[in-house]
């Protein structure tokens, strides 16, 4: 018996004793529930998932309302999710399957990976899921697995190592059962082979795991390239008339691209002076420290309000000062796709 069987028997066996199995997704085989589930889930952690998975079906509840609906509604639905790039190619992607594959997903790995938005390991899943292919998946989670199961040192972050990595995957999957599998190792990855603290004492692959012989998990996977985080600092004007507040659409490309948000100056300097000779009254509000994957982010809100009764001419002054947008209620704000971080600033508690 090879190594291979052991493991992928050991987690088949482990995931229908102690996986998940009540996940919202986990009840269709339906290509796009399982596709969107799969996007939301690629940076955010089940618990945060449920509930946008649920009011994004409510609202799209298939590929072609999807494809149909505006940018704007998506990106508002997907609100607070973060990594925003996957909202415009959801959608996108969603409207090549309409265009290019008559509304219906192609069903192999090998054609899902060809449309926007989806990576070689979404579309296994994906396609073990709904189509029950062979396919192995390799995300962040289950290189971890891998890595520490198999005792690879091999340095991930070259590219040569990630794909002996996918051969590896492909070798350990089961001659049957690979949906099992597949959830397995994700269950696994999620909640047992956790990247700070494993807990080997509840892993079925215990026996088998080359890391855990040697005593020291946490050591793989191994990756040499650390991320250069660097640090920006930014002003935000929220510019209050008459109840309402003047938000822009931030450009196509970029960190929050195509989110409303509210106006970027380089520095508290640069917006004081915009200012300066403004009717009304202005406050500094604490500052707001958001990390994104490249760098940690500063950003210092004032709160401007203008004077409700102002001249037509005076405020017209003013919005020629502004860069692009329009004035927004609270509520249409509210509805709006706008980042997390804006939301709680406009919207606090
Ligand atoms: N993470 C990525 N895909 C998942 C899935 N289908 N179930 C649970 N966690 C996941």
């Amino acid at each position: 018996m090879s190594g291979t069987g052991t493991i992928a028997g050991a987690l088949v066996r482990w995931q229908r004793m102690h996986g998940r199995h009540d996940l919202p997704w986990q009840a269709s085989r339906d290509p796009y529930r399982v596709w969107l589930s799969e996007v939301m889930l690629q940076q955010t952690q089940v618990a945060t998932v449920i509930a946008y998975y649920r009011r994004f079906l409510d609202r799209f509840p298939d590929v072609a309302s999807l494809a149909a609906a505006p940018l704007d509604d998506v990106l508002a639905l997907w609100s607070g999710l973060g990594y925003y790039s996957r909202a415009r190619h959801l959608h996108r992607c969603a409207q090549v399957v309409v265009a290019e594959h008559g509304g219906r997903f192609p069903a192999s790995a090998e054609a899902l990976a060809r449309l926007p938005g989806i990576g070689r390991s979404t579309a296994a899943a994906i396609a073990v899921f709904c189509f029950g292919e062979r396919a192995a998946i390799l995300d962040g989670n289950v290189k971890r697995v891998l890595a520490r199961v198999l005792g690879d040192a091999s340095d991930l972050a070259s590219a040569a190592s990630e794909r002996a990595l996918w051969r590896r995957a492909e070798a350990l999957l089961p001659p049957r059962d690979v949906d099992v599998y597949t959830q397995g190792l994700m269950d696994l990855g999620a909640t047992v082979c956790l990247a700070r603290r494993p807990r080997c004492d509840a892993c079925p692959l215990a026996r088998p795991c080359v890391a855990r012989a040697e005593g020291r998990p946490q050591a793989y996977p191994v990756k040499s390239r650390r991320l250069r985080r660097g640090r920006r600092r930014h002003a935000l004007l929220w510019l209050e008339h008459a109840g309402r507040w003047w938000l822009v659409q931030r450009p196509a490309r970029g960190v929050w691209a195509a989110l409303w948000s509210l106006p970027e100056y380089d520095s508290a300097d640069a917006l004081k002076a915009l200012v300066a000779a403004w009717p009304g009254r202005g406050e500094w509000l604490p500052e707001i420290e958001h990390a994104l994957t490249h760098f940690d982010w500063t950003l210092q809100p004032l709160h401007w309000r203008l004077p409700d009764r102002l001249s037509a001419a005076r405020l017209a002054a003013v919005v020629a000062a502004l860069p692009a947008g329009r004035w927004f209620t609270p509520a249409d704000a509210g509805s709006a796709g706008l980042p997390a971080p804006v939301r709680r600033l406009l919207a606090p508690g």
